[in-house]
C-alpha cells in the first residue's frame, strides 16, 4: 500500500519504511563498526562525531546512546547480528566515559545510558552495562537541587548562568532513575525524579499547554523565576522539539508515576501541538511557524510526538486513545513520504530537522536523535516494540 497522510489507519502500511530504515542502520553500521557518528549531518551525511577537541568517533556530546539505541533496535527487530556486536562493544565505552567523568557536565544521563546501557542489560544480562547505568543514575542524582527540587541541565552546578535552570528535555533523563531505583532499591532516584516531574508538571508547561523550553528556579530558596529559551524563537514561544519531549515524556513518566497527573498533561501537550501541525504532519521547528513561513522543518519533533502518541494512547481507554494513534500513523505516514533518507544518498534514516535555528546548527539536516526516534515510532506502531524506557 502506498503511504500517503491520508492512508494512515493500517500499520502494515509501515512495513516497508521499517524494513527500509533497519537496512540504512546496518549501512551505518558497516561505515561505523566501531566509534560513533557525529550527532547530525553535514549534507546529510554523517560523519566521524568531532565534538570539543576529542579524537574522531569519540564518545562525547548528548547523542552517542542514540547511535547504540539504533543498533540494539535493529538487533531486536532484525535479529542482526553484526549490529549486535557493535551495541555490545559501546558498552565499555558507555562504561569508561561514566567512570573518567568525561563530558558529563550536564543532565543527560537518560538520554546516553538508556537506549544503551539499560537496554544492553536487558537483552544481554551484560553486568557492566547495569553498573554503567546505575553510576550515570548516580552522577544525574548529584546534579539535584533538593531546595528547588530540581535537577539542573546544563553546566557546572557553581555557573551563575545555568545554576537552577531545568529544561524540558530532561523528561526522557528521568526514566533512568526510575530504573536506577527499581535495579538498586535506592528510593532516592524515584524521589528526585518525581520531584523534578511536579516541577516540570507545573512550571514548564503553561496555562494553554504550550511550554517554555527552559526554566530558572532560585536554589536557595526554591523559588521559581522565569521561563526562557534555548533553541526555540523567543521566550514565550513554543519550541516543536520541546513540545514533543513533553508529549513523550510526561507520557512516558506516567509509566512510573501515575499519581502525579501526567499522562492529562501529556495529553494537553498532544493536543496543543496538533493543533499546529501541518497537513503533511512535518512540524515546523517551532510552533510558532507553519507552511508559507520559509521556515525549516523539524522532523526530529514529529519523530518524537509520534512515539509520544502512541505512549499516550496505550494509557487511555481505547475510545479516546485511537484519536491519538490515528495521528501518529499520520505522522509517520508524512514522515515516511518526505523525509525518508533511505535512496537519496544520505547515510540517515530521516532527513530535515533541526538541531538549533537560533545556533545555527543542524539547519535542514538529520540527526541520530530524529533517526532514533523514527526507528522506535516504526517499531511501537508496526511491532508494538515498547522501548526500554
Ligand atoms: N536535548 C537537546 C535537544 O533536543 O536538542
Amino acid at each position: 500500500m502506498p503511504i500517503t497522510t491520508d492512508t494512515p489507519t493500517a500499520t502494515t502500511c509501515f512495513d516497508q519504511p521499517l524494513s527500509q530504515a533497519l537496512a540504512q542502520v546496518r549501512r551505518l553500521r558497516d561505515e561505523f563498526p566501531e566509534g560513533f557518528p557525529h550527532g547530525w549531518t553535514q549534507d546529510n551525511r554523517y560523519v566521524d562525531r568531532d565534538l570539543y577537541g576529542f579524537p574522531p568517533g569519540a564518545n562525547v556530546g548528548w547523542t552517542t546512546g542514540f547511535w547504540t539505541g539504533l543498533l540494539w533496535v535493529a538487533f531486536e527487530l532484525a535479529d542482526d547480528a553484526a549490529c549486535k556486536a557493535s551495541a555490545a562493544q559501546h558498552v565499555g565505552s558507555f562504561a569508561t566515559r561514566i567512570r573518567d567523568r568525561v563530558n558529563v557536565d550536564h543532565h543527560d544521563m537518560g538520554f546516553l545510558y538508556t537506549p544503551s546501557c539499560v537496554a544492553a542489560w536487558k537483552l544481554t544480562a551484560d553486568p557492566l552495562a547495569r553498573s554503567a547505568a546505575l553510576d550515570a543514575a548516580d552522577w544525574l542524582l548529584q546534579r539535584y537541587w533538593p531546595q528547588a527540587g530540581i535537577i539542573q541541565a546544563w553546566g557546572d552546578l557553581t555557573d551563575p548562568e545555568q545554576r537552577g535552570r531545568i529544561i524540558i528535555d530532561c523528561l526522557l533523563n528521568l526514566p533512568l532513575l526510575f530504573w536506577a531505583s527499581n535495579a538498586s532499591g535506592n528510593e532516592a532516584y524515584r524521589e528526585a525524579a518525581r520531584s523534578h516531574l511536579v516541577k516540570s508538571r507545573d512550571f514548564l508547561v503553561r496555562k494553554d499547554a504550550s511550554s517554555f523550553h527552559t526554566y530558572h528556579f532560585d536554589v536557595a530558596t526554591g523559588a521559581p523565576l522565569r521561563g526562557s529559551t534555548a533553541q526555540g524563537a523567543a521566550d514565550d514561544s513554543c519550541w516543536a522539539r520541546g513540545q514533543a519531549w513533553g508529549i513523550y515524556g510526561f507520557a512516558l513518566n506516567h509509566r512510573f508515576a501515575p499519581d502525579l497527573g501526567l499522562l492529562a498533561v501529556a495529553r494537553r501537550q498532544a493536543d496543543y501541538f496538533l493543533a499546529r501541525l501541518p497537513a503533511n504532519g512535518v512540524a515546523y521547528w517551532d510552533l510558532a511557524y507553519g507552511d508559507g513561513s520559509g521556515e525549516p522543518w523539524d522532523s526530529s519533533a514529529s519523530a518524537i510526538a509520534a512515539c509520544g502518541l502512541i505512549e499516550l494512547a496505550s494509557h487511555l481507554p481505547a475510545s479516546e486513545g485511537e484519536h491519538y494513534r490515528l495521528e501518529a500513523l499520520r505522522i509517520l505516514a508524512g514522515l515516511a513520504q518526505h523525509c525518508d533518507g533511505t535512496g537519496t544518498g544520505s547515510n540517515a534514516l530521516l532527513l530535515h530537522g533541526v538541531y538549533s535555528k537560533p545556533h545555527g546548527k543542524g539547519i535542514d539536516e538529520a540527526s541520530l536523535w530524529g533517526d532514533y526516534f523514527y526507528l522506535e515510532a516504526l517499531a511501537r506502531a508496526t511491532r508494538g516494540w515498547q522501548g526500554h524506557w
